[in-house]
């Protein structure tokens, strides 16, 4: 697993934009695994730019997101449907169709994640997926465990999660449940690069890079993918 360090979030993001230009200029129909939440913010800023410039175009792309909350209407103001495309489908060329997030709805919702991960593979897999990473050292939602998952599944969220995103839940309590990709689906991705900035992921990214592979500590797995990349500031990476 391999790691780079910035001296800031700006630079990190041109970073960051930089891999995902250069995929889409040599693969225009690429299949990318998208996050949300706050890390990947300023690289989603970036391409909207580098779109608006000509310099790329998504008309081509396939995406797949990691997770979807469920028990959230999919129009709400924290449904990471609304996230994706407040902060990058809506103000770039990707088709509406080639955009895949899970139902956090859906009345069967293993089904829903089971036909996900088949849609993956349909695509051709994941050429570049970007991941966050929680303070408990989760990526997607897949929370601290006893043992790797595999396929996409329903979670429940656990206590440190629900305190960290509960800042963006100022109306309707947080949901308690979510679907994510699973550790297999996450690791059959070409390229991982994940992004951590602040303090607050020190020690997820000490345990990543320097501790043990453990279910404990789900995003220590990276350390067993061939392609992995860590984008870090100088304050995830304090504890390095
Ligand atoms: C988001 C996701 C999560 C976040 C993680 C970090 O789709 O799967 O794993 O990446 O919780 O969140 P931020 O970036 O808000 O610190």
């Amino acid at each position: 697993m391999e790691y780079r360090i910035f001296e800031s979030t700006d630079e990190l993001a041109l970073a960051c934009a930089d891999i995902f230009t250069a995929l889409l200029k040599e693969k225009p129909n690429a299949v990318l695994g998208l996050a949300t939440g706050a890390s990947p913010v300023k690289t989603y800023k970036e391409l909207i730019r580098r779109y608006k410039a000509g310099e790329i175009s998504f008309a081509g792309v396939t995406t797949f997101n990691l997770d979807e909350y469920c028990d959230l209407p999919k129009d709400d103001k924290n449904s990471y449907y609304t996230f994706m495309h407040e902060n990058l489908f809506d103000h770039v060329d990707i088709k509406e169709e080639n955009t895949h997030l899970m139902d956090g709805n859906a009345a069967d919702p293993e089904a829903e994640a089971a036909a996900f991960d088949a849609m993956i593979e349909q695509a051709g897999g994941v050429d570049i997926q970007l991941l966050g990473v929680g303070r408990n050292g989760h990526i997607g939602f897949n929370e601290p465990a006893d043992h790797f998952t595999e396929g996409s599944f329903k979670v429940k969220l656990n206590d440190s999660t629900i305190e960290a995103n509960s800042i963006y839940f100022d109306e309707n309590p947080m949901p308690r449940y979510a679907l994510t990709m699973g550790i297999g689906t996450i690791m059959k991705a070409g390229k991982i690069v994940l992004i951590a900035t602040g303090k607050k992921k020190a020690e997820a990214i000490r345990n990543a890079v320097k501790g043990e592979v453990t279910p404990r500590c789900p995003v220590s797995v990276l350390q067993n993918h061939p392609d992995a990349l860590l984008l870090l500031d100088r304050e995830a990476a304090s504890l390095l």
